[in-house]
């Protein structure tokens, strides 16, 4: 297999400038993580000591093997938003190993306003529940949790995918035979009650754990009834009266055991032989991204450079080298898993989306797992490329990467705009998980190119009057709130707090990301649906 040859030079001052650069915005991702980890009120800690409960991490550490990876889900929800304390939309998610079994796990955190359900958290479920139905992997819920986040009731409660949705995809996840098992762990209250109700096995632990659709402050003014948590729908109540709860359990420790007892006795699962191979490391250090990715999001850089710190051995055999170049196609290996890989090595012509198309076709008849590396400013624009019908062309591409049946992987590494973020298979198509890097940027265009647009549209508007054009002043107030927007909303923090994208990732550690999301994607079927594609426009 050739293997890539770097031609980068780490003495350069470019190189320098670029890690240092690089380094601090991995720095800043750090720091978000361990706020969103670790930052809670001390009202909130001392509540939690006097009830004798564990926290989120506690549960986790004692539920999952130990010395195995913990692939977290949008960790940086809610950044930045609400009170700027909903620190992960108050639920930790993610893929971890139980028994030797790849599931999914989503906890409430009840430091964060007792557990209660924001609008970004109840995205957040359909995200995880998104990812259990793709790649079939078991759910873990342990609900602690005070039902909706009441003055935000109105975004919560009453559209298609608002916090109903979740209890209808339980029904869904079910009929399909993925477990669902739920600890209680902490008040199951109101529309949390269903999370245990729609589970298939419910492990209720003794005095803090209670699951009512009405908690006691609700009942006394309802009904006048005076009633506590633990009579009203405490262990006692659903293990040996209702039968709404299937295993008692004395502590939240002993909870976590019998659910790891549960996963253990799941039949197996047997993942579809696609070629692994035995994991190798790249040739070149994953960590010298840093000085690769340029500063700036619009200075051109060279994609197989970041591929060569991605994959297996740096060996890649590049499919179509010397046709359509602004796209690179090629198969790798990645911690042993084979990988049809496309990176952006400028904007998309024609000749690259048809390169593109063919190879996406290639991919998913042989079952080899698509990754996109995006850094795409969009597709070639202007008269020539019209009338050779990039149009046509990007249609192609796009109606292959959706119509794709093999699991996609997504890296937003660089720019994603426009029709570019689609064709490389952005959210909307469906990738079974995004990515961005810390100083990648998404949006329908750049901030400068968005002004142009709106100030060439006004001096039209004004030539069509007989009016002279914009005077300067007036052309750089539109042009201020316009680029500060798109830099705000186009950021990989905005992203990750909207969960537009599964987190953002340290460049150096993306490599072992993709492999355990790999490993976790074959818990499914290898394809999603009936292999076939859409009519391609000729
Ligand atoms: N909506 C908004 N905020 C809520 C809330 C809700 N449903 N439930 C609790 N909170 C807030 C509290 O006001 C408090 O906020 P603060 O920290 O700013 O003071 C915080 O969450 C913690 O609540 P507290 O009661 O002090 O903690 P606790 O651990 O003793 O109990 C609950 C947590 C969730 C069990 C308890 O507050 C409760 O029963 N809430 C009402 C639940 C309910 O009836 N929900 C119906 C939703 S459909």
């Amino acid at each position: 297999m050739d293997v890539i040859e770097t031609r980068i030079d780490k003495q350069s001052a470019e190189y320098r400038e670029n890690y240092a650069h690089n380094e601090a915005l991995v720095a800043r991702l750090n720091e978000a993580l361990r706020q969103a980890h670790g930052d809670r009120s001390e009202k909130a800690l001392a509540r939690q000591r006097e009830q004798g409960k564990l926290s989120v991490q506690e549960r986790l550490d004692l539920l999952l093997d130990p010395q195995t990876p913990f692939l977290e889900i949008a960790p940086l929800a809610a950044y930045d938003l609400y009170d700027k304390k909903v620190h992960a939309a108050g639920i930790v998610a993610g893929i971890g190993v139980v028994e030797g079994r790849e599931v999914l796990v989503h906890a409430n955190d009840p430091l964060i306003k007792g557990g209660t359900i924001y609008p970004l958290g109840v995205k957040k479920g359909l995200r995880i529940q998104t990812i259990c139905l793709e790649n079939r992997l078991p759910v873990i819920n342990l609900v602690d949790s005070g039902g909706a986040y009441l003055p935000l009731q109105s975004e919560i409660f009453p559209d298609l995918d608002d916090g109903g949705r979740i209890f209808y995809n339980q029904a869904l996840i079910s009929k399909m035979g993925i477990p669902q098992i739920c600890g209680v762990m902490g008040l199951c209250t109101a529309g949390a009650a269903y999370i245990p109700a729609m589970s298939d096995e419910v492990v209720h632990v003794k005095g803090t754990g209670a699951i009512f659709l009405g908690g006691p402050p609700l009942v006394l003014a309802a009904t006048g009834e005076e009633v506590t948590a633990d009579e009203l729908g405490g262990a006692n109540v659903h293990c040996r009266q209702s039968g709404v709860s299937d295993y008692f359990a004395e502590d939240d420790a002993h909870c976590i055991e019998i659910i790891r007892q549960i996963v253990k006795n799941l039949p197996p699962v047997s993942k579809p032989e696609i070629g692994q191979r035995v994991a190798r490391p790249p040739l070149y250090d994953p960590q010298e991204l840093y000085g690769i990715v340029p500063q700036r999001i619009n200075t051109p850089y060279e994609v197989r450079e970041v591929i060569a710190r991605l994959v297996d051995g740096s060996e890649f055999l590049e499919f179509k080298a010397l046709f359509g170049p602004t796209l690179v196609c090629g198969w790798a290996h990645i911690h042993g898993f084979p990988v049809g890989l496309l990176g952006n090595n400028g904007v998309l012509f024609s000749d690259s989306a048809l390169k593109a198309t063919q190879f996406i076709q290639l991919c998913d008849k042989r079952g080899i797992p698509l990754l996109f590396l995006q850094n795409i400013a969009g597709y070639i624009i202007g008269k020539e490329y019209e009338r050779i019908g990039i149009t046509k062309d990007g249609h192609k591409m796009v109606n292959a990467v959706a119509t794709a049946t093999v699991p996609k992987f997504t890296v937003i590494i660089g720019a994603s705009f426009g029709a570019g973020n689609y064709g490389m298979c952005g959210r909307a198509y469906g990738p079974r998980f995004l990515w961005m890097w810390p100083g990648a940027q998404i949006g329908v265009m750049g901030g400068e190119q968005a002004a142009d647009v709106l100030i060439t549209v006004k001096n039209e508007q004004l030539a069509r009057e007989g009016q002279p054009p914009l005077p300067e002043e007036m052309v750089a107030q539109i042009r201020g709130p316009i680029i500060a927007s798109a830099l705000k909303e186009g950021n990989a923090y905005y992203s990750t707090a909207n969960l537009w994208d599964d987190g953002i990732l340290d460049p150096a550690k993306t490599r072992d990301v993709l492999g355990l999301a790999i490993s976790a994607a074959l818990n499914g079927p290898l394809r999603s649906d009936r292999y076939g594609y859409g009519t391609f426009r000729m």
